[in-house]
């Protein structure tokens, strides 16, 4: 399956050949950019993250993906739907959706072989005042990641700018799940933090292709993870938001992938 011929970096990171290759990922993330933008006129109050599932499941079907989260370390759905104080991997489940709830949703197919990875926050009817800042200050320590993205920076600029943007707001970052390297595998090294120092880890190549998925919670940074082994929550019951990108690294910045067709990654209502 792997090419032996493909570059690894001495931290194992995978150089990926930019048009070639980067033609690959883009059309696995535009099928997921795609399923998140169409979902959003099916979020409402009443709603259950199950009925979404079963939207999603079957437009991944439709657009001849394939899920690339069914079946993954025995997780069995076509999405992760974070509702408020989940951080992420929330299962879909028969609970409805109530008039203000936030959530996430997350969502990675494969396409020929690559993985598009990408996750967006979306309101079930009105959207409260406290989740909108959270909701926005997410958004922006995204993209401020990204703008670090150039050969040359390194991830630890992208964990630094994220870190420093969302505790200038008082809010603080999550510490327990992180981006990951991504391509031809769901999850490769590097680990992406998004918190740390200016100039640590490993430097950006020309090549490199991860994500960007900050979670960023209104109280304090420490989560845990319930009884099915999956969903992650704030430990202090404060509300949590997540954006997720996939980005490659170009000569002179980075291609996001995961854009939505339709610009509204954020917001995604509205
Ligand atoms: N899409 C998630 C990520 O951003 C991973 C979900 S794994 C699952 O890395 F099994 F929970 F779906
Ligand atoms: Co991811
Ligand atoms: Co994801």
């Amino acid at each position: 399956m792997d090419d032996p011929k493909a570059t690894v970096t001495k931290d194992g990171i995978r150089i990926y050949n930019t048009t070639s290759d980067f033609d690959g990922i883009r059309k696995s993330c535009q099928v997921t950019a795609q399923i998140l933008d169409e979902v959003a006129e099916h979020v409402a109050p009443g709603k259950t993250t199950l009925e979404l599932e079963y939207f999603i499941a079957k437009r991944v079907e439709e657009l001849g993906a394939t899920s690339a989260t069914i079946g993954y370390r025995g997780y069995s759905h076509a999405s992760c739907i974070s509702v408020n104080h989940v951080v992420c991997h929330g299962i879909p489940g028969d609970k409805k959706l109530k008039d203000g709830d936030v959530l996430n949703i997350d969502v990675t197919v494969i396409v020929d072989g690559w993985f598009g990875d990408s996750s967006r926050m979306y309101v079930a009817g009105s959207l409260p005042r406290k989740a909108e800042r959270l909701i926005e200050v997410t958004h922006d320590a995204l993209m401020i990641g990204i703008e670090t993205v150039k050969p040359g920076n390194t991830f630890g600029d992208i964990g630094h700018a994220i870190q420093k943007f969302v505790e200038g707001n008082r809010m603080s970052v999550v510490r327990d799940f992180c981006g990951h390297g991504v391509g031809r595998v769901f999850h490769a090294p590097p680990n992406v933090l998004h918190y740390g120092r200016a100039g640590s880890g490993a430097v950006l190549e020309e090549g490199m292709i991860f994500t960007i998925e900050p979670m960023v919670n209104l109280g304090r940074a420490d989560t845990k993870v319930l009884a099915d082994d999956w969903t992650a929550v704030t430990r202090d019951k404060s509300l949590s938001a997540q954006f997720e990108h996939c980005v490659g690294v170009t000569a002179s910045g980075c291609e996001i992938f995961t854009t939505s067709p339709t610009g509204k990654f954020y917001p995604t209502w509205g």
